[in-house]
Parts: C-alpha cells; sequence; structure tokens
C-alpha cells in the first residue's frame, strides 16, 4: 500500500517537471500561431513559477486545515483543467491565466505530495521513497523533452499541453483509494480513524500500536503550541528554518534551471551549432537527470544526506569550473569536454542536489509547524527557481557565460561549508527523535544516527 501510495502522490513530482519542461519545447511551435512580444511570452513562461510561488505560500495552512490528501486531489482537478485550458486556448491571456493555474495547482502539490509520502512511510524507507517524488520531476522533463522530439507538426503545442490532463486525471483516482495521512489525523484528535489508517498502510496482521504510540505522543507534548508562520522564528525552531530555505536556495543558486531551461542554448554557446547536436545532447541531459536519481534514491538511506551533499555540491562546483575555462580557452579544450562536463553537473546535481532538499524539508520541521515551514522552503524554491530562469539569459548577454558559471560554481562551493556548518543527518532517525533534538537546543547540526546496538 506505501508503494502504491508513494507512486499516486508522485504523480504530483511528474506534473512539476512536465509543465517545467514542456513550454521550452512548445514555445516555437506556439509562437507561429500566437506571436509574442519577449515580455509577454517572458511572463507567459514565468507565469508557472509565479503561479507555484502564491501555491507554496497558502499550502501549509490549507494542508493543515483540510488534510493532505483532500488537498492533494484539489491540486488534481486544477491540474487537469488547467492543461484543458491551455491547449483549447484562443488567446495569450488565456494561456497566461491557465499557466497561472498550472502553477498554483504545482504549488501546492510540492508542498502537500512530499510531506503526505513522508508522513505515511515507514522509517527505513522513508529517504527512498520522498525521493520517488524527485525522481517523477525527472521523469516529468524527460517526456516534456521527448515529446517535443515526436510531436513537432504546426498547431501540435495544443497537443503537447493536452496531454499534462492525463496524469491529473490518474491522480485524482488514484487518490480516491489512499488514505488520509495518520499522523494529520492525529493532530485532529482522531486517533481511531489515524490507527486504521496506519494499518491500511502496514498491511493487516502488521502491530502498529508502537508506531501510533510515539506519534500520539509527539502531537500531545505539542498540544497548545502554536501553529504559525511566527512560530518558525522561535529560537529552537529557526536552525530547521534556515536549513529548509537555505537547501533550496543553493538548489536554485546552483544553476540547475539555466541548464534545465536552457541546455540547448548553452550547447549553441559553447560552439555546438547543429540544431538536431542540441536537441539530442538536451535529451542526454534529460536522461542522465532521471538515471541518476534512481542511483540516489538508493544511496539516500545508505550513504547519509550529509556525504551526499557534500559530493554533490564538490561535482557541480568542479563542473561548473570545467566549463567556463573551457569556454573561455576553446583552443585548449575540445568541444565535447563541455558536453562530458555538463552531464557530469547533471549527475552530481540528481545524485543529491535535486532530491535532498524535498526530502530534507519533510523532515527537519516539527509537526506543529510542518505545514508552514514546508511551505516556506518550498517558497524558497521557485522564488529562486523564478530568480534563475528569469536572469539566466540577460547575464548570458551581459556578463558571459563563462562568468555566469563561475558564479555558480562559487555558490556551490558555498554550499559545501553551509552544508558541514549547518545540515544535521537524518538518516535512520525518527521525525519524532529528530524533532525532541531540535527543540532539546543542542546545536541541530550536531545530530547524528545512533550507533547500530551491538549484537550481543
Ligand atoms: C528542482 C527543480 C529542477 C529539478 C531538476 C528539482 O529538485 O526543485 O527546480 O528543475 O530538480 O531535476
Amino acid at each position: 500500500m506505501i508503494y502504491f501510495l508513494a507512486s499516486i502522490a508522485a504523480i504530483a513530482g511528474f506534473l512539476f517537471g512536465y509543465d517545467e519542461g514542456v513550454i521550452a519545447v512548445a514555445r516555437p511551435l506556439l509562437e507561429k500561431d500566437f506571436p509574442m512580444t519577449p515580455l509577454v511570452g517572458g511572463f507567459m513562461t514565468a507565469a508557472v513559477p509565479l503561479g507555484a510561488l502564491v501555491g507554496a505560500s497558502l499550502a501549509g495552512r490549507i494542508t493543515d486545515r483540510y488534510g493532505r490528501r483532500r488537498v492533494l486531489m484539489a491540486a488534481a482537478a486544477l491540474f487537469a483543467v488547467g492543461a484543458l485550458i491551455a491547449a483549447g486556448m484562443t488567446a495569450t491571456w488565456i494561456l497566461v491565466a491557465a499557466r497561472l493555474v498550472l502553477g498554483l495547482a504545482i504549488g501546492v502539490a510540492a508542498v502537500t505530495a512530499p510531506l503526505y509520502i513522508a508522513e505515511a512511510a515507514p522509517l527505513a524507507i522513508r529517504g527512498a521513497l520522498v525521493s520517488t517524488y524527485q525522481l517523477a520531476i525527472t521523469f516529468g522533463i524527460l517526456v516534456s523533452y521527448l515529446s517535443g522530439l515526436v510531436i513537432t507538426g504546426d498547431g501540435d503545442w495544443r497537443a503537447m499541453f493536452a496531454l499534462g490532463a492525463v496524469p491529473g486525471v490518474l491522480f485524482l483516482i488514484g487518490l480516491i483509494f489512499l488514505p488520509e495521512s495518520p499522523r494529520w489525523l492525529v493532530l485532529r484528535g482522531w486517533s481511531d480513524k489515524a490507527r486504521s489508517s496506519l494499518q491500511h498502510l502496514r498491511g493487516a496482521g502488521t502491530p502498529v500500536e508502537p508506531e501510533l504510540d510515539e506519534i500520539v505522543r509527539t502531537a500531545r507534548a505539542e498540544a497548545g503550541q502554536k501553529h504559525s508562520y511566527a512560530a518558525l522564528l522561535a529560537p529552537t525552531i529557526r536552525p530547521a528554518l534556515i536549513v529548509g530555505m537555505g537547501l533550496f536556495f543553493l538548489q536554485q543558486l546552483s544553476g540547475i534551471n539555466a541548464v534545465i531551461y536552457y541546455a540547448p542554448e548553452i550547447f549553441h554557446h559553447a560552439g555546438f551549432d547543429s540544431g538536431k547536436t542540441q536537441v539530442l545532447a538536451t535529451i542526454g541531459v534529460g536522461t542522465v537527470n532521471f538515471v541518476t536519481t534512481i542511483l540516489a534514491m538508493y544511496l539516500i538511506d545508505r550513504m547519509g544526506r550529509r556525504p551526499l551533499l557534500v559530493l554533490g555540491f564538490v561535482g557541480t562546483a568542479a563542473t561548473m569550473l570545467l566549463i567556463a575555462f573551457a569556454v573561455l580557452n576553446p583552443a585548449l579544450v575540445p568541444d565535447w569536454v563541455v558536453i562530458v562536463a555538463l552531464l557530469l553537473y547533471i549527475a552530481s546535481f540528481a545524485i543529491s542536489i535535486g532530491p535532498l532538499p524535498h526530502v530534507m524539508m519533510s523532515e527537519i520541521f516539527p509537526l506543529n509547524v510542518r505545514g508552514p515551514g514546508m511551505s516556506m522552503a518550498s517558497i524558497s524554491n521557485w522564488g529562486f527557481n523564478f530568480l534563475v530562469v528569469f536572469a539566466f539569459p540577460l547575464m548570458l548577454a551581459g556578463v558571459g557565460l563563462a562568468f555566469t558559471f563561475t558564479i555558480f560554481a562559487i555558490i556551490c562551493i558555498g554550499g559545501i561549508l553551509f552544508t558541514l556548518a549547518r545540515v544535521p543527518e537524518t538518516t535512520g532517525i525518527s521525525l519524532e527523535a529528530i524533532e525532541a533534538h531540535l527543540k532539546s537546543g543542542r546545536p541541530f547540526v550536531s545530530l547524528r544516527r545512533p550507533a547500530p546496538a551491538s549484537a550481543t
């Protein structure tokens, strides 16, 4: 059951990736029918991150009030409606409105889906299950790139947009068969419903009392505490807020979406003039992103969050610097080095900086502020996503590729220091134990996996 739940919730991730990637391939066809000024075109593209920013800011309160499952059902309906309006649009403003609606659904779901998975997952596979969400994002990006390879006729952009309605409807149908999050039910005081939800998730015959007891104990200890955004600033909670928002700041400023949205242009700048080579290399980017995320899912609960993060930031910094060097010294470095370095950059991202902020934002916040905390982390994700996607073409024109990539590399080096100084190790630690450590006032970064009990 838990695998079914994780797969259904991950459809939200697929839609996140699909709606990010589809505009890159749909836009050239779309502009033949609806010519746009750069300003209108830019706003139409940015409408998704903008809507997502709003959705993410509202999601915490809505999901704490109405429940994870019901909120995801509403988002699923918005995904389907937004996709159909975009496909049938007759004027540019309608498309802008449709993309704002899609963005809203993405923002709400980007907070709620990983939370829903984390709250329902058994401890041992929590990290791997939450990272199915990231895998689904990368799969959505890959499918949208591939749709650009397959659907190439005039007017076919309508088909590309309409395709997004299919996973939206599947998502809604799947949710009908799923139970509500047991942790949310406890939070509302419905222990009996929580027990049957947990039993449903763990399978008949599996004892669920110890797990339920711990959830109830934590919820009781929290009764009467503040659930507001202001509570996130309390001295004991603030370290979690810094980690949650900081990791997404670093994820976005690592330059990932410059590559995801503008890969063909980057290859063009690096000296690959053939459109076909650019498209194939872009599909290479999408494929490496997807495949490496599978490897990440295997490593996350084994290697630990901190070592993986350091590995990711070292890899992204080194490859960005290599590309900057190659672009500045074309005579010294053969062209293919840029493609290999960019693929290695994507691999370093996908093994670590891609999934880990999503995994950790669902782990580090105490139950009573988990909704607002995850909203703040998602606001950081979408706000900086918007910033990078908007600023990259301007930086390319202003200071050039090498300089821009050097800035990204410096931020990645900052990521190594941030991880060492601030990020706790949450691998193998229950959500309740993470919360207890945070509230104890000891430095958050000192949280460590307990040593395995000796065999004697
Ligand atoms: C990020 C997205 C990014 C994607 C690439 C996600 O973790 O939040 O902004 O496009 O990874 O795979």
